[in-house]
């Protein structure tokens, strides 16, 4: 069933790659215009008109993703969504071999990697290789620094709205976190949250003046000195009702550069939805010495190496118990 549909998908993509349209070229309404005909998504002109507006507006739009979610009314029920660096070859094929390997045996589930911009020149190449192996990833026209991770996620979120409208859900997750999915999908199917992003909530949190920290954010950027309640970045779900309103948020709210406060904490507040805090979703650093094992009852938790993430994986499957996990090593 799945198969025959992936199969389809990957011949339809093959063809358009092909015939590939430098978009860049295109305006980028234009290029909305151009995927909603071919796309066949008439419902969406609400989007469409807001999206217009759009504060970017030179996407690299790449038509290998272009039946990324099908047209089907929620045919998709949760697209995970990893914004990846593109040298994180390693990262993605753990999460292939790993959690992400769910999708092969559902359709309604779907994985997308959303890399930035490479100037090395090798990279980009293998880049290329892996982008028509594997269909599932998506080039951002956004130069890959630590500033610009904002910027990354406003646009994996524009792409979101403009090829995943039916989508019930979302989860942003990053290349380094283990996922029970299991656990998550079977929390989304029995509580249906709806106007919320879901994941680690954090209250109270103080902006950091300190002027050499990393985080060190001025009062002409932001001025209260509290945080918005706002969802932990590594991992966090976004309920699809509010995907696009989420995402038109960006351009009334002005941006600071923590991609979690900003989106999950600003834009979330101003479109009235709510943060939902999940106990299963880890909110601290990573367990010292991870086995897969200890993830029976948590959701996410990060950061852990590929390999980690491969090996968790089959622990947590094949029911092994961590008495101590020196012994996988
Ligand atoms: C990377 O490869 C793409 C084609 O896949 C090309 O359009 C782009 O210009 C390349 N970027 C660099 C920096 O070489
Ligand atoms: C953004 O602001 C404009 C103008 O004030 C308003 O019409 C629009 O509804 C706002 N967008 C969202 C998502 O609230
Ligand atoms: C692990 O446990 C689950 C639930 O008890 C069971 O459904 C599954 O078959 C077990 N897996 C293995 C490999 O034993």
């Amino acid at each position: 069933m799945h198969t025959n549909n992936w199969t389809h998908s990957f011949r339809a993509n093959k063809m358009t790659m092909t015939e590939r349209v430098q978009l860049k070229s295109l305006t980028f309404v234009q290029s909305i215009k151009t995927l909603f005909f071919i796309t066949g998504i008439i419902s969406s002109v609400y989007v469409l008109l807001n999206i217009s507006n759009a504060k970017f507006d030179n996407y690299n739009y790449d038509f290998s993703s272009l039946l990324a979610c099908g047209k089907k009314e929620h045919s998709v029920f949760l697209l995970m969504a990893v914004p990846s660096k593109a040298g994180n070859f390693r990262e993605r094929m753990a999460i292939r071999n790993s959690w992400g390997s769910v999708v092969k045996q559902d359709a309604s589930i779907r994985l997308f990697f959303f890399v930035g911009k490479e100037a090395d020149q090798k990279i980009n190449d293998t880049l290329t290789m892996e982008k028509e192996t594997y269909m599932d990833i998506v080039e951002l026209d956004i130069r890959e620094t630590y500033k610009n991770l904002v910027k990354k996620i406003t646009a994996l979120l524009q792409w979101l709205t403009v090829h995943c409208t039916n989508t019930k859900y979302i989860l942003k997750v990053d290349d380094d976190v283990f996922l029970n999915f299991n656990l998550l999908i079977n929390y989304l199917r029995n509580s249906k949250p709806v106007n919320s992003i879901i994941g680690c909530k954090l209250t109270n949190a103080p902006v950091v003046r300190d002027k050499l920290s990393k985080y060190y954010i001025s009062n002409e950027e932001y001025n209260p000195d509290i945080f918005p309640v706002y969802v932990g970045g590594p991992a966090y779900v976004i309920s699809g009702d509010i995907l696009g309103k989420l995402y038109l948020a960006t351009n009334n709210v002005s941006s600071i550069f923590l991609e979690d406060v900003y989106i999950n904490g600003m834009c979330r507040e101003y479109i009235n939805a709510l943060a939902v805090g999940h106990p299963s979703f880890s909110c601290v650093t990573r367990i010292k010495e991870p086995c897969g094992g200890y993830f029976r009852n948590l959701i996410t938790g990060h950061p852990y190496s590929a390999g980690e993430i491969e090996r968790m994986w089959m622990q947590l499957n094949d029911n092994i118990t961590c008495i101590s996990s020196k012994s996988y090593r």
